[in-house]
């Protein structure tokens, strides 16, 4: 089990994948429902739009430290995983990431509501085919072994920030990342996550940054 005084940035991964695993799952879920309805609910609109957003943003920010940090630090020590078949997946994924965005761009206009959704609908069913078996790949042939890898304290704390430094930098706006990440957390992650922030962040979650995630809650967990 992870706690603070044994950074693991394999454990980190294995966590993240499980918050966008969440986000993939009630997209999916909201997504089915809103075209079963035949509109997205007025009072729903604006958190969805800001849930579905923020999801795109972490997922493609998460494969740019894959692709750029994690990949290429980790290549030498570990090296029989197919780094060039997950590259090829994060690819496919950036390409359905860029027709959310464009579905999100429309319902924000109110334009194409149906469609909008439709063309959400499919390229969530695109990246929900590659996630699970691409994840699989990732935590079994990598993220589980990176705490018997005898890198010490001190340099999983540096790759630890570097990482999170360059998520940062591609990732944004962080006060829709950062809730995002805690509330799509378990309990238990969410106080793992926590710990790893400053205070001001987490105090800013609370109170400053409030009005502008609070949309969202209806997609988060308590
Ligand atoms: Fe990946
Ligand atoms: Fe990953």
């Amino acid at each position: 089990m992870s706690n603070l005084s044994q950074p693991n940035v394999g454990e980190d991964f294995i966590r993240f994948h499980r918050i966008i695993t969440r986000g993939l799952e009630v997209a999916i879920r909201d997504i089915n429902e809103f075209l079963e309805r035949g509109s997205i609910e007025k009072e729903k609109l604006e958190g969805f739009l800001n849930y579905v957003e923020t999801f795109s943003s972490f997922l493609d920010g998460h494969h740019k430290v894959e692709n750029q940090k994690l990949f290429p630090y980790f290549k030498p020590l570990v090296p029989d995983v197919p780094y060039v078949q997950l590259m090829k997946e994060h690819k496919v994924v950036e390409s359905s990431l860029q027709e959310i965005n464009s579905g999100i761009n429309s319902l924000r206009s109110k334009k194409d509501e149906i469609n909008s959704l439709n063309k959400l609908k499919s390229n969530f069913f695109k990246i929900d085919q590659i996630w699970y078996p691409h994840i699989q790949i990732e935590e079994t042939q990598l993220f589980e072994k990176v705490g018997s890898l005898g890198i010490d304290r001190d340099e999983m704390l540096r790759i630890q920030n570097k990482f999170a430094e360059f998520f940062q930098e591609n990732t944004g706006p962080d006060y829709l990342v950062v809730p995002f990440a805690l509330y799509n957390s378990s309990p238990e992650d969410r106080a793992i996550l926590a710990a790893g922030f400053p205070e001001s962040v987490t105090q800013k979650v609370s109170r400053d940054w409030k009005d502008k995630w609070i949309s969202m809650q209806p997609f988060l967990l308590k």
